[in-house]
């Protein structure tokens, strides 16, 4: 395979050039080097390079700010991934695009399928489903992986903020009422190879964590595995708090849990985001 990654510096990017199984060439870029928001800077480096796979882990991803950029969130979470799909058919590779848990409103108290109906509460949610379609329009063979409250050892995010927050305060009040699966990125890098081995259809596919919570249960879940491990002394009290009690610019779904059988039916398991976060906490 002959990759050329995008967003190599992200969470996800940096995880799968981890995991990058022996043989595989790759051409990892980050928006210093491939701004994949031009398409002329895309095509070119998609025909120089020539892929069999582009592997788009660029994208907008501050959820809060994209409410007041909307223009620059459409750009590269719409604009981008369909230049890389333009680009990906001009070659005949293969484009495997990642999305988001926000492109539902949360309304569901069941998991979410594939094809259920979409309905983003903000912008991020919004850009991202306009990419997903996009993707899908130029290339319908394009691999398009819906994946949800990703954390890892790289970049920002969630566990890395709560045990900052730790070390700064003895109480945290964290949001009880919306209900995600921490989904740990080197496990969505690691479906993503277990996919084009694979060889599946294309289309969309869901991928998370086996364990739904609450940011709450997941922050006391962050804390009880540090404390453990030794990463912190002593946990802090967290308080659970309403979504009403905690105002942040952009709506975000109460319940964005994903259902998984279509990526099970091809022997992928979902992430086991307790087990990945007892090996990542101490690298963070
Ligand atoms: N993080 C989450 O909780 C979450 C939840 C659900 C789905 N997802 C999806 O999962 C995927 C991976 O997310 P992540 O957390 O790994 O993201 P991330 O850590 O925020 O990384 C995104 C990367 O995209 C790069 N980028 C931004 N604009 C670019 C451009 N115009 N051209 C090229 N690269 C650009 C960034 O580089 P710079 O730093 O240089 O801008 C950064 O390296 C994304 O599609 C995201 O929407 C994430």
């Amino acid at each position: 395979m002959k990759v050329l990654l995008t967003g190599s510096k992200g969470q996800l990017g940096s995880c799968f050039q981890d995991r990058l199984p022996a043989g595989w060439k790759i051409w990892a870029t980050d928006s210093d080097v491939l701004d994949i928001t031009d398409l002329s800077a895309v095509r070119a480096a998609v025909a120089n390079f020539q892929p069999n796979i582009i592997v788009n882990a660029a994208a907008y991803t501050a959820v809060d700010k994209a409410e007041t950029e909307h223009e620059l969130a459409a750009l590269i979470n719409k604009v981008g991934p369909e230049n890389l799909a333009v680009a990906a058919k001009e070659v005949g590779a293969r484009l495997v695009h990642v999305s988001t848990d926000y492109v539902f409103d949360g309304t569901a108290s069941t998991p979410y399928i594939e094809t259920d109906v979409t309905n983003p509460l903000g912008v991020y949610g919004l850009t991202k489903l306009d990419g997903e379609t996009a993707v899908a329009a130029v290339q319908p063979e394009a691999i398009i992986i819906r994946t949800a409250w990703v954390f890892s050892e790289y970049g920002n995010n969630f566990v890395k903020t709560m045990l900052r927050l730790a070390k700064e305060r003895d109480t945290l009040s964290i949001v009880a009422d919306q209900r995600g699966c921490p989904t740990y990125a080197g496990d969505i890098a690691q479906a993503i190879i277990d996919l084009l081995q694979k060889n599946v259809s294309g289309g969309v596919y869901h991928f998370c964590g086996d364990k739904e919570v609450t940011w709450n249960e997941f922050a006391q879940s962050i804390f009880s595995i540090a404390v453990c491990k030794g990463r912190l002394s002593s946990s802090p009290e967290v308080k659970g708090i309403s979504t009403d009690e905690y105002p942040t610019p952009a709506k975000r779904p109460a319940y964005s849990v994903l259902n998984c059988d279509k990526i099970n039916a091809v022997n992928i398991d979902r992430s086991h985001w307790v087990n990945a976060l007892d090996v990542i906490i101490c690298k963070i």
